[in-house]
């Protein structure tokens, strides 16, 4: 075996409905990254189906670990460890990759690494640049809405979260309201690019000496003015609905991470999760870096490493595997893991 600060990692991937298989060298380097999105499946039930996620994720599992083997061209000799997704997430899903990942560490012999799936979202930032500490990270995903002080490697502290819906969440049930398909956030993105700021949505918790967030009250207000809209007979701009929609979550979001940088003097800024694609954060972050805050450098992984894969598992991983910080294969899934535990 390497010596512990190198490392060749197996990870896995299967928190909720992408099947995901990579191999990771040194926490750094993509030797393969195999994603199989479940997404076609769930469309027609407008949300992610749990039984349906299991059931695909265990008819894929063997398939997508063959093929991350055959693109990295790896040998099992070579392989240092297995890294799997212990939790936050769908039990069911969980539990394919977990029994997976003990499977391989049983029969090849190696060590187990169990990551936090948020831990993932934010070491994908390493796959393309070394991270430096003391850093922030603003997580916004589908299911999680957080800013993260990380002091050093493997260290987490939420300084906020959402006391109610995801970001994404309130995107997907906002999106299916105007008939977009799911997942919703990316084209209500979209449409929210052709509108104008016409629709008064609320800055929920914008003034609060917090750095919590709430997302519902404001996927309501959305709500109310389009049933309002339909029991008047009156027409939504749905554009303009989208815009104003998303002027106000980027308005709390850049707000509360302005108050953060405040009370914490940080190195990098990062944005991760599947949410971390829309552009308006993306330009709002940008504008409030450049303006107010020119000392911290603002990190977004690309597009491909945003939403759920293993390679992001991998990178987190390899700082447990320096660490030794493996597990016996009687470790369970964890479906309300917390980062901070
Ligand atoms: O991180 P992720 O792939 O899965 C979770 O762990 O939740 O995030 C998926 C979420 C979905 O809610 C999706 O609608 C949202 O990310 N999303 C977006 C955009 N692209 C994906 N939300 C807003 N704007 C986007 N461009
Ligand atoms: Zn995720």
């Amino acid at each position: 075996m390497t010596d512990q600060k190198n490392s060749l990692l197996l990870a896995i991937e299967s928190s909720c409905d992408e099947t995901s298989v990579a191999l990771i060298q040194n926490g750094q380097k993509i030797l393969s990254n195999i994603v199989a999105s479940q997404v076609k499946s769930h469309q027609r039930f407008g949300g992610v189906v749990p039984e349906v996620a299991s059931r695909h994720h265990v008819e894929q599992i063997t398939l997508v670990s063959r093929l991350a083997l055959e693109e990295a061209q790896v040998t099992v000799d070579e392989i240092d460890a297995i890294a799997v997704t212990q939790g936050p997430g769908l039990v069911g899903a969980l539990l394919v990759g977990l029994t997976a990942a003990k499977t391989l560490s049983l029969v090849w012999q190696k060590p187990l690494i169990a990551v936090n799936h948020l831990a993932g979202h934010i070491y994908a930032t390493q796959l393309q640049t070394p991270l430096k500490f003391p850093l922030l990270a603003l997580i916004v995903s589908g299911g999680h809405t957080e800013l993260v002080y990380m002091a050093q490697d493997g260290s987490y502290e939420i300084i906020g979260e959402t006391h109610d819906d995801a970001v994404g969440e309130a995107y997907d049930k906002v999106g299916r309201l105007l008939d977009l398909p799911y997942p919703a956030g990316k084209y209500l993105d979209e449409l929210a690019q052709e509108g104008e700021e016409t629709y008064e949505i609320p800055r929920a918790m914008i003034q609060e000496d917090n750095l919590d967030f709430s997302f519902s009250g404001m996927k309501s207000s959305v709500m109310n003015t389009v049933h309002n809209a339909q029991q008047r007979g009156e027409i939504i701009r749905s554009a303009d609905l989208a815009t104003s929609f998303q002027r106000a979550v980027v308005d709390v979001l850049v707000t509360k991470t302005r108050k953060a940088f405040e009370e914490y003097q940080v190195q990098q800024f990062l944005i991760v999760g599947g949410v971390a694609a829309n552009s308006g954060i993306r330009q709002g972050m940008k504008k409030l870096i450049s303006e107010e805050f020119p000392e911290v450098d603002l990190l977004i992984p690309p597009l491909s490493l945003c939403g759920d894969n293993a390679a992001m598992i991998g990178a987190a991983g390899h700082y447990l595997y320096t660490k030794k910080d493996f597990q016996n294969l009687g470790i369970n899934a964890h479906p309300g893991l917390f980062l901070d535990a």
